[in-house]
């Protein structure tokens, strides 16, 4: 019960990572908020949770964003953990990619990362403690193919973590960043199956990752004392394609 008594509000909770690191805060006994745009399938999911409670949220909405973040802190009195973890993936070569699809990517994937900590950090600063964890990829840090959009918005949240994490330590709120390797979730079943037997063949692992595998990275740098010494770090749960 490493979370227990820590209101953590956890982003694109309904799918994959986001989901198994829900379930994995719930498990450790944190009373959880989690939001994500398909509403439906966030609802069934706190429906199964103990002290679940969800709320349908599109993380590139500023208003609905500072709503529900400012809710969540004054319905509990507090909010210890936040986890960024909605993003989506799309895989255009540049020289065919319109601009439409590279603004899409930074809105979910980057700009998400700060309206959300930007209207959660001022609660957690309040009460001198708190735990930002970015859920990046490793893309951020070796790129990708037909991925400029998505490595750079990585890039981005990696970067972001790390001025946070600058910022916000001496105010006992840890920013850290978790990059996966590939994961199976329904983010890359959308990825050609010559990019996937590609990928599979560099790893020293030699397999994608499940999400069960990545949560509890995150429930590591939301603990305490375990988390107490990570401060703008990416973890990096990749099957070994990175080794920074
Ligand atoms: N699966 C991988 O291989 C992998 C590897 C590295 C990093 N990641 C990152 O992990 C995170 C989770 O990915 P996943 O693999 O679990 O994917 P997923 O598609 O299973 O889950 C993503 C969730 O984010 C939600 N979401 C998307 N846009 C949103 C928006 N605008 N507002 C609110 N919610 C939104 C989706 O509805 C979905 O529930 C992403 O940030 C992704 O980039 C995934």
């Amino acid at each position: 019960m490493q979370l227990q008594g820590r209101v953590a509000l956890v982003t694109g909770a309904a799918s994959g990572i986001g989901a198994a690191i829900a379930r994995a805060y719930a498990a450790e006994g944190a009373d959880l908020v989690v939001v994500d745009r398909d509403g439906d399938r966030v609802q069934a999911l706190a429906r199964e949770l103990p002290s679940a409670t969800a709320h349908a949220l599109d993380v590139t909405d500023a208003e609905a964003t500072r709503r529900v973040v400012d809710g969540v802190a004054a319905e509990h009195g507090r909010l210890d953990v936040l986890v960024n973890c909605a993003g989506i993936l799309t895989e255009v070569p540049l020289v065919e990619m319109d601009v439409d699809t590279w603004d899409r990517m930074i809105d979910v994937d980057l700009r998400s990362v700060f309206l959300m900590s930007r209207w959660a950090a001022p609660h957690m600063v309040a009460r001198n403690w708190g735990r930002i964890v970015n859920v990046a990829s490793q893309l951020g840090l070796k790129g990708g193919e037909s991925l400029t959009h998505y490595s750079a918005a990585k890039a981005g949240v990696i970067g972001f973590t790390k001025a946070a994490a600058r910022e916000l330590a001496p105010h006992g709120v840890l920013v850290n960043a978790i990059a996966p390797g590939p994961v199976n979730t329904p983010l890359v079943d959308g990825l050609s199956p010559e990019w996937k037997r590609a990928k599979q063949a560099e790893l020293p692992l030699g397999r994608f990752g499940d999400p069960e595998e990545i949560a509890p990275t995150a429930v590591l740098l939301a603990s305490d004392p375990g988390g107490n010494l990570y401060v703008g770090q990416t973890l990096g749960p990749n099957s070994g394609d990175v080794m920074p």
